[in-house]
C-alpha cells in the first residue's frame, strides 16, 4: 500500500505541521521523568502516527507502540508497556519512546482501567509517552489530558498534499493531472491518508490520471455513507429508526448485509448482545438465499428489517463509545476489482439492450435462466458468450455473482 510505501521517513518528510513538528521537539528536548506526556490530536490522516515513528527513527530511539483500543484492561497495558516504561534496558545504548495510539478508542465504562493504567504509565515511565487522539475533549480522557502538553495537528492544506501526491506519482511513474491531484486532496479535506489511498486506487493499472477519472472514487463516499448507516444501526435505540438508516445508502442490500456481518464484534460487547445479533442476522441470511435462489424479491423487505431493527434491538443498551467500523472481509461481488465490475457492468449492460429491459431485470429474470441453460448445455454456452462479445472467463464471472 502506498500509504506504507510512502510514509515519511523523517520530520522532514511530514507534510506540513511545522507548528506541530516544533512543538514535538521542543518538547521531546525538555522532557524527563515526570514531564507531561504529549497528547497529539486532530482529524484522521493527517501525520499523527508517523509523526511520532519519524521523530523515534531520527532520534535512534526504540518506538513502544501500542494502540489503545487493543490494550483494553489494566493487565494488558500493564503487561505491554508496565516492564517497558521503568526499565532502561540493560545495555543502555538506546532510549525509547513509548506510543499510546488513538487513545480515544478506550471506553468509559468498560476501560476504566485502561484510563487508570494509562495514567500511572505517564506518571510513572522513564521514558517519554506520546499519546494520540482524534477528539482529545471527551470526557473520559479529562484525567489523562491534565497530565498532558496538547499539540494540535491541523487538516493538511490541499497544497502540500497535492506536493505530496505529485511526489508520489512521480516515483512511481504516474503521469497525473494536476487538476485531478488537486481534486483529489480537496474531497478528502485535508486527511492525507485518505488522499494516497484514492491516488493508488485511480492509478491501479493505469500510468496516466485525469480529471475524468475520478468518477471511479464515488465509491468512497458511499462507504462515508455505509459508515452513517452502521452507526443508525448499531446505536439507535429505536427499530424504526435504525431501519430508517440504510434507506438512503446506494448499496445493494446484499452488501449492506456484510458490512453490519463485518461490524456486529466491533460494536457489541455484552455476550447476550452479541448471541441476539447473530440470532437476526442468522435468520436475515436465510431470507437473504431465498431472494437469491429463488429471485424471491419480497423475501427482501424481511431481510431488511432482520438485518437493522432485528440486529439493533439485540443491544440492552447502546454502547457509548467510538468504534471503528471495518470494511467487510467476504463480499462476492463487490469484492471484485474495479476493473471486474465495471467488466460486469458492461455485459450486463449488453444484455439488457439485447433483451429490452433494465439490468436489474436481466439481473433477477434473465441471467440465472441463461446461465443455468449455459451450465447444462456447452453450445449454448458459446452462443452465448459469442452473442455477448464475452470470454468463458466472463461467463464464469456473471456465474460466481450468484454465488
Ligand atoms: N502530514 C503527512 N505527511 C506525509 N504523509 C502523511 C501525512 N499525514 C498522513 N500521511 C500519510 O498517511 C498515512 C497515515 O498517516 P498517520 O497514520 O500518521 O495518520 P494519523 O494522523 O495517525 O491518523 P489517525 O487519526 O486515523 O490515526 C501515513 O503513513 C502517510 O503515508
Ligand atoms: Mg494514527
Amino acid at each position: 500500500m502506498w500509504t506504507v510505501k510512502y510514509k515519511p521517513r523523517s520530520l522532514k518528510e511530514v507534510a506540513d505541521q511545522t507548528e506541530a513538528k516544533t512543538r514535538l521537539l521542543k518538547w521531546f528536548e525538555a522532557w524527563k521523568p515526570g514531564s507531561k506526556a504529549a497528547l497529539l490530536y486532530g482529524p484522521p490522516g493527517n501525520g499523527k502516527t508517523c509523526t511520532v515513528e519519524a521523530l523515534a527513527r531520527e532520534k535512534g530511539l526504540d518506538l513502544l507502540e501500542t494502540n489503545a483500543s487493543d490494550v483494553r484492561s489494566e493487565e494488558r497495558i500493564e503487561h505491554f508497556l508496565g516492564r517497558g516504561v521503568r526499565e532502561t534496558s540493560l545495555l543502555g545504548t538506546r532510549g525509547k519512546l513509548i506510543l499510546i495510539d488513538e487513545i480515544d478508542g478506550l471506553q468509559a465504562q468498560s476501560d476504566r482501567g485502561g484510563v487508570r493504567a494509562i495514567v500511572k504509565i505517564i506518571r510513572e515511565s522513564v521514558f517519554p509517552v506520546v499519546l494520540t487522539a482524534n477528539d482529545p475533549w471527551d470526557r473520559k480522557l479529562y484525567e489523562i489530558r491534565s497530565l498532558c502538553e496538547l499539540i494540535e495537528f491541523k487538516k493538511v492544506p490541499v497544497r502540500d498534499a497535492v506536493k505530496r501526491l505529485a511526489e508520489i506519482c512521480q516515483r512511481e511513474g504516474v503521469k497525473a493531472d494536476p487538476q485531478a491531484l488537486k481534486a483529489i486532496a480537496e474531497r478528502n479535506q485535508g486527511d492525507l491518508r485518505g488522499a494516497i489511498l484514492d491516488l493508488e486506487t485511480l492509478a491501479r493499472g493505469r500510468k496516466q490520471i485525469t480529471l475524468r477519472d475520478l468518477e471511479i472514487l464515488g465509491k468512497r463516499e458511499r462507504e462515508a455513507d455505509i459508515f452513517e448507516a452502521l452507526r443508525g444501526v448499531f446505536k439507535s435505540r429505536s427499530a424504526l429508526s435504525a431501519k430508517l438508516s440504510v434507506i438512503n445508502v446506494d448499496m445493494d442490500p446484499d452488501e449492506v448485509f456484510w458490512w453490519i456481518e463485518q461490524n456486529i464484534v466491533n460494536e457489541y460487547e455484552r455476550l447476550e448482545d452479541l448471541a441476539e445479533a447473530y440470532e437476526a442476522l442468522a435468520k436475515a441470511d436465510l431470507f437473504r438465499s431465498r431472494v437469491i435462489r429463488r429471485q424471491n424479491w419480497r423475501m427482501q423487505a424481511y431481510m431488511m428489517d432482520l438485518m437493522t431493527a432485528g440486529v439493533s434491538q439485540a443491544k440492552r443498551e447502546p454502547y457509548r463509545k467510538f468504534t471503528r467500523y471495518q470494511r467487510p472481509e467476504r463480499l462476492s461481488f463487490f469484492s471484485k476489482t474495479m476493473a471486474e465490475r465495471e467488466r460486469l457492468n458492461s455485459l450486463l449492460g449488453r444484455l439488457a439492450s439485447r433483451l429490452h429491459c433494465s439490468t436489474r431485470k436481466v439481473k433477477t429474470e434473465f441471467l440465472p435462466y441463461l446461465l443455468y441453460l449455459a451450465q447444462q448445455d456447452e453450445r449454448f454456452a458459446r452462443r452465448l458468450a459469442s452473442a455477448l462479445e464475452a470470454s468463458k472467463e466472463d461467463l464464469k464471472m456473471l456465474a460466481s455473482f450468484y454465488g
